[in-house]
């Protein structure tokens, strides 16, 4: 055997000893390294061809798809937008399971606002999550969803963690009339502050993305009027206002801490007076105030001169707002609100035009720190957003009062009709 290998090793030698070099062709002298390379070089070919195919898969679908952002964009938003593909957050789905549409968690959805913005949601196909402790809100705002596949409702107070898989936070939960957020300062504070945490946890730890609605009392009582978003207010720390005011000033700061430092994407809603249906009779908000009291036949209580001015903003108009800066590229913050200025004189008239030509005015001394004008500037928001209000105070308010019958007299008649004309 070993022979008969030797044997044939030695059939493939050349049978000469002597090196005869083949003669050279004039073109072989440039030629030769490509041809050695070409044969005795194929590793390093190999090497050659993954890196320039690593650079190629890598670097440009990137370049391609991530567009620079527009200048608006890199001025507001101190950190560029992250996980801009969040529908996909959830990675692969497993075989067999469906991708599910957007899912939706609205805190304080069982509220006034929130119960709206939960109607339109649904309507567009998400899946919606409500978290509420129903301290101000109720389950008969949201009990139309009960039995609908895409629609859930969880008793939780957001001071305490929770975790859940969605895509987006819609984050309302906290008291919003002063006779509310008054009765437990200490509580509105911590649903601030602590409920604020809790959800921009969430937030970060999912990938989703989150929409604070703040308020208008952040300006406090204003030196600067209309307001614009770049005003830093005027407001009292101390003050038994404070714990909403300075509440969702912390919350503010919380939310772009948050963006700024973990890259947790975040919109921010400064959010003027809203009424319309749903709204919490007897609240103490001026609007909900001089509603009840004209059909209860009682005057209308009207505090200081009657001279303060507020805008007033349709439900509908706000939540249109609020669904378009969650699915727009801008940070904020953007005032929400009716630029139309009404004092409290004027809403009580348009009251009594509504409800009843002889509705009565009683003056009251004015509450502590209540402020004189209020009235936002929505350029930013006409501007960036596409937003604008569209509904007048005097076509908003005959479906409120509508509501506000059924509720207070149970009178059916018009009802539903009014919410859902209102969209
Ligand atoms: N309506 C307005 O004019 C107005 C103006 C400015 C800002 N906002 C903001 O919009 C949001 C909604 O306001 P709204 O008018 O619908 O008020 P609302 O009181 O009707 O709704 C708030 C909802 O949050 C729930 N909630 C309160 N504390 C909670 C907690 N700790 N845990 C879980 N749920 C809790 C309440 O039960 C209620 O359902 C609030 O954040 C408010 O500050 C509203």
């Amino acid at each position: 055997m070993t022979s008969e290998l030797t044997y044939r090793r030695h059939e493939h030698q050349p049978t000469s000893n002597i090196y005869s070099p083949k003669p050279s062709k004039p073109w072989s002298i440039t030629i030769r390294p490509i041809r050695y390379i070409l044969h005795e070089q194929r590793l390093i070919f190999t090497l050659i061809g993954i890196v320039l195919a690593t650079f190629f898969f890598i670097l440009i679908p990137s370049s391609t798809t991530n567009k620079p952002m527009s200048r608006p964009t890199q001025l507001l938003n101190p950190r560029p937008v992250f996980n801009t593909n969040r529908y996909n957050s959830g990675g692969k789905i497993p075989l067999g399971l469906k991708r599910k549409g957007l899912r939706v968690l609205v805190t304080g959805g069982a509220g006034f606002v929130g119960s709206h913005l939960v109607d339109r949601l649904i309507e567009r196909g998400d899946s919606v999550i409500v978290v509420d402790n129903f301290f101000t809100g109720n389950k008969e705002n949201v009990m139309h969803h009960f039995g609908n596949a895409g629609f859930e409702l969880i008793r939780h107070d957001v001071v305490e963690p929770l975790l859940l898989e969605v895509d987006q936070i819609y984050h309302l939960a906290c008291p919003a009339s002063p006779v509310h957020y008054k009765f437990n300062p200490v509580k509105t504070i911590k649903t601030n502050v602590v409920g604020t945490l809790n959800m921009l946890g969430l937030a970060k730890r999912v990938g989703a993305r989150f929409l604070l609605t703040s308020t208008s009392e952040v300006y406090g009582d204003p030196l600067q009027h209309p307001q614009v978003e770049t005003y830093w207010g005027n407001v009292n720390p101390i003050g038994v206002r404070s714990c909403y005011d300075e509440g969702k000033r912390t919350a503010e700061t919380l939310t772009m801490d948050y963006h700024r430092g973990a890259g947790v994407e975040v919109r921010i809603a400064r959010i003027f007076n809203t009424y319309g249906p749903r709204m919490c009779i007897d609240d103490g908000r001026v609007v909900s105030n001089f509603v009840a009291q004209a059909l209860r036949k009682e005057p209308m209580t009207v505090y200081g001169d009657g001279k303060q001015t507020r805008s007033f903003q349709y439900v509908s108009d706000l939540v249109v707002g609020l669904m378009r800066l969650m699915e727009g590229e801008y940070v904020g913050p953007f005032n929400l609100g009716n630029p139309g200025e009404f004092t409290m004189l004027e809403l009580a008239q348009v009251v009594q035009e509504t409800i009843d030509p002889n509705a009565k005015i009683e003056f009251r001394p004015n509450t502590e720190d209540d402020p004189h004008k209020r009235k936002p500037d929505i350029t930013k928001a006409k501007d960036l957003l596409g937003w604008e209000p569209k509904v007048e105070l005097r076509k908003g308010l005959p479906m409120m009062v509508s509501d506000f019958r059924q509720r207070i007299f149970g009178d059916h008649k018009d009802n539903d009709a009014a919410i859902s004309s209102s969209f």
